[in-house]
């Protein structure tokens, strides 16, 4: 019987709709090549234009209507008009938050003909995986704001690393390591945030008891960024906060390829929830509706969202289609030194991903 896997995608804002409708392209194009499997999106216009008409980022029962489906294709979110916390809160964030999706995965793994700006590193030196908290620390959203414009005004931004929190991220990092029998690092700053940095050291090695078998590391941040400039070939498996794993995935991204390539994945690993795929970058209002913009992040994205369904062979063939076109060079958007559209680039990807199937 052909598997049917259903999936919600909220195209979004910006240049969100040109590079999903790539993604979905390439999607069909690899069900259609494997044949045992096809796909039911169902799209949902939510985003600052939907707010613009109805006052709200989606549908009062928004929630409820993602919920059954096997996952959701997000493009991005946010435009000029409306204020992005409010955009961002009210349907990015509150996806992650509500649907559990307390992990992050970043890939930042340079392929080949992709551009970095680091003069001697090769394929194999940017292969890592970073794994961010993406439910609570630094982004917990818990503070005050005292004596507001007075003289003696405080702000405080208060840290929430609570127990479960801490052991599910890092349990979750330690299990992908020792599948993937790669090293994992822990990034953090114990030394100068003396609890909740602390106590995520701690569990780090409490959790690693469990796991003899994977070799660790522990950096602080600051030297961790210096690292992933001057030796990134330290990096396998990295583990992080919310806060520190923003930061360094940018980072990731700046010196893999840049934003045109960046892909992440929001993941509630229980399956309770639907997870969540997304290029990283943001609504490019300034080169919206021109049909410039690079579709490759969304593309990786999609090949993340293959994965995640178990058609990881699929997920990686779509993977090495988006390399053949960077080395091609035939099909690439002004970001990458090239002249094609956004269509013309996922129509590239897609006749190189039957052109490798062909070649089997
Ligand atoms: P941005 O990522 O939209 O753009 C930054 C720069 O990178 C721009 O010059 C843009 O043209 C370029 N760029 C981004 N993606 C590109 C692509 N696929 N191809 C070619 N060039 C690309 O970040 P910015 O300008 O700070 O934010 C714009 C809006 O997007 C804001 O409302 C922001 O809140 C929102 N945003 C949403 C995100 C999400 O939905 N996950 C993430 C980041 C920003
Ligand atoms: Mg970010």
């Amino acid at each position: 019987m052909m598997k049917t896997y259903r999936i919600a995608v909220i195209p979004g804002d910006g240049i969100g709709p040109e590079v999903i409708a790539e993604g979905v392209k390439v999607l069909n194009r690899a069900a259609e090549l494997d044949g045992s499997f096809r796909f039911e999106f169902v799209t949902f216009p939510w985003g600052c234009e939907y707010y613009a008409k109805h006052g709200k980022m989606m549908d009062d029962d928004g929630m409820e209507k993602l919920r059954s489906f096997d996952a959701i294709y997000l493009g991005a979110v946010g435009y000029p008009g409306v204020p992005d916390h409010i955009s961002l809160w009210g349907l990015l964030l509150r996806i992650r938050k509500e649907f559990d999706q307390y992990v992050n995965i970043r890939p930042i793994q340079l392929l080949d003909g992709a551009p970095c700006p680091l003069k001697d590193a090769s394929k194999a030196d940017i292969d890592m995986l970073v794994i961010r908290e993406n439910s609570e620390g630094e982004y917990a959203g818990a503070g005050d704001w005292l004596f507001k414009g007075k003289p003696e005004e405080v702000v405080l931004q208060t840290g929430v690393f609570s127990r479960k929190g801490t052991e599910r991220i890092i349990r979750y990092a330690y299990e992908t390591a020792r599948r993937l029998n790669k090293s994992l690092t822990s990034v953090s700053k114990g030394n100068a945030l003396n609890y909740s940095m602390v106590f995520w050291d701690q569990v780090f090695e409490e959790v690693g008891r469990e796991y003899p078998d994977v070799k660790t590391y522990s950096y602080l941040v600051d030297a961790a960024a210096m690292f992933m400039i001057k030796q990134p070939q330290r990096f396998e498996v990295v583990v992080t906060s919310n806060l520190f794993g923003d930061i360094l995935t940018d980072l990731g991204a700046a010196i893999a390829g840049g934003l045109g390539l960046a892909a992440g994945a929001n993941v509630n690993p229980d399956r309770t929830y639907p997870s969540m795929f997304e290029p990283i970058h943001g609504s490019a209002p300034d080169i919206a509706g021109r049909g410039i913009a690079n579709p490759l992040a969304a593309v990786w994205s999609a090949s993340q969202l293959l994965d995640f369904l178990g058609q990881e062979r699929w997920g990686k063939a779509v993977l090495q289609a988006v390399e053949q076109v960077m080395v091609e060079r035939v099909a690439l958007t002004p970001d990458m030194g090239g002249t094609a559209s956004t269509s013309e680039v996922g129509d590239k990807v897609v006749s190189v991903l039957a052109a490798s199937v062909a070649a089997k």
